[in-house]
């Protein structure tokens, strides 16, 4: 198939690409490349790359042309990402996140392509109990909003003909090409080696299912494969656990960590846990726990594999602030300068 992934650059995307090129695909990309787009221009056999913002692609009919061209299939990742960023530019989120999905999405069905939505689990919020697809969502933060406006959208488009897949992800954990140390148990791996100490905020008692990015990036080949799915909604994860069982995997991991609690005036509220019943009886079953998950990022960070981990870079939120102040909206400089260093750097063989 001829595949193309939006922001197929970020955490997710750059775990996802490799497996679609090893089973035969040819891959499209289309990002911004907020976070560069360097580490795809080594795969081999190389991606197709264009280097765009979604909204200008979703708005103009020639760029979508382009984009879409001969495609059978869209992967949707791209996205303002986790709560936080999606709140430093509301509006932006609105953009990317609801308004170029659905325009993408239309885009699509009007030519009869197979349409992927990277959605999340935290589109429930604050609920009791192992949480289906058919029950009720609480969306507490502009991003989780952002995530259900685009899946209803999605979901009122669906006709006999065609039929989007939503995949609810839990929150993903593991290593990435692209990493990101904003997601709590790629956090827990990164001081519970640099700095033999976790902290909690709050007590921890709140539930999140979790979610490898490898049986992530699993999961969207395993949809994209599959030709007819029974429903268009999928919570994906492999296992709910509070935020004090991750720490405590963790001390399993290393004996001497110390947890902290840090008390907080205003508290995550978001506390939810997932049923996968609907995802194993479509046929997939993630295989990697944050158990193996945590110790194969702890190697990653010990043999040095990612550079400097404690930079910004790898937390969206902190880097999207820097950007946009840095560019002052002309984020297209800035990276092309990030991709210019990267490629200076692999020219002579060092690394930052
Ligand atoms: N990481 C998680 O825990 C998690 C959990 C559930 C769902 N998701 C969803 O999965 C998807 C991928 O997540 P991720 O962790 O890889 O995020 P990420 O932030 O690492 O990647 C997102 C990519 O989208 C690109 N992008 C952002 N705005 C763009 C725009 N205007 N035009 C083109 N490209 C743009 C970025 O440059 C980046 O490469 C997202 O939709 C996210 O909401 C992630």
């Amino acid at each position: 198939m001829n595949i193309l992934v939006t922001g197929g650059g970020g955490y997710l995307g750059s775990v996802l690409i490799p497996k679609l090129l090893i089973r035969g695909h040819h891959v499209r990309v289309v990002d911004i490349g907020y976070f560069g787009l360097g580490h795809l221009r080594t795969l081999n056999p190389r991606v197709e790359m264009i280097r765009a913002d979604l909204r200008r692609v979703a708005a103009e009919p020639e760029l979508r042309e382009k984009v879409l061209d001969g495609i059978d299939c869209v992967i949707h990742l791209a996205a303002i990402s986790n709560d936080p960023s999606a709140e430093l530019h509301p509006n932006m989120t609105e953009e990317v996140n609801f308004q170029a999905t659905v325009q993408m999405a239309e885009a699509a069905k009007e030519r009869g392509i197979r349409f992927l939505f990277s959605s999340s689990c935290s589109v429930y919020g604050d609920a009791d109990g192992d949480l289906t697809e058919e029950g009720v969502i609480n969306p507490l933060t502009v991003y989780a909003v952002s995530k259900v406006r685009s899946e209803q959208s999605l979901t009122a488009m669906a006709d006999s003909k065609w039929r989007p897949v939503i995949l609810r992800n839990g929150t993903l954990f593991g290593y990435s090409p692209r990493m990101r140390f904003d997601l709590v148990v790629n956090i827990f791996s990164l001081y519970s080696t640099l700095h033999n100490e976790v902290r909690i905020f709050g007590d921890g008692m709140q539930w999140r299912p979790f979610l490898s990015v490898q049986d992530c990036a699993r999961a969207f080949l395993f949809f994209a494969e599959k030709k007819e799915t029974q429903h268009l909604c999928y919570n994906i994860a492999h296992e709910n656990l509070r935020v004090v069982d991750v720490a405590a995997i963790f001390q399993t991991l290393n004996p001497s960590l110390k947890v902290t609690h840090v008390a907080l005036d205003d508290p995550d509220r978001r506390d939810y846990k997932v049923s996968t019943a609907r995802m194993k009886d479509a046929g997939f079953e993630p295989r990697i726990g944050v158990a193996a998950g945590a110790e194969s990022i702890a190697e990653a960070i010990v043999c040095g594999q990612i550079n400097d981990p404690e930079s910004i870079f790898y937390r969206n939120a902190k880097w999207l602030k820097e950007l946009t102040l840095a560019g002052t909206g002309d984020h297209g400089k800035l990276i092309d300068l990030m991709e210019s260093f990267g490629s200076v750097q692999r020219a002579i063989g060092t690394t930052v």
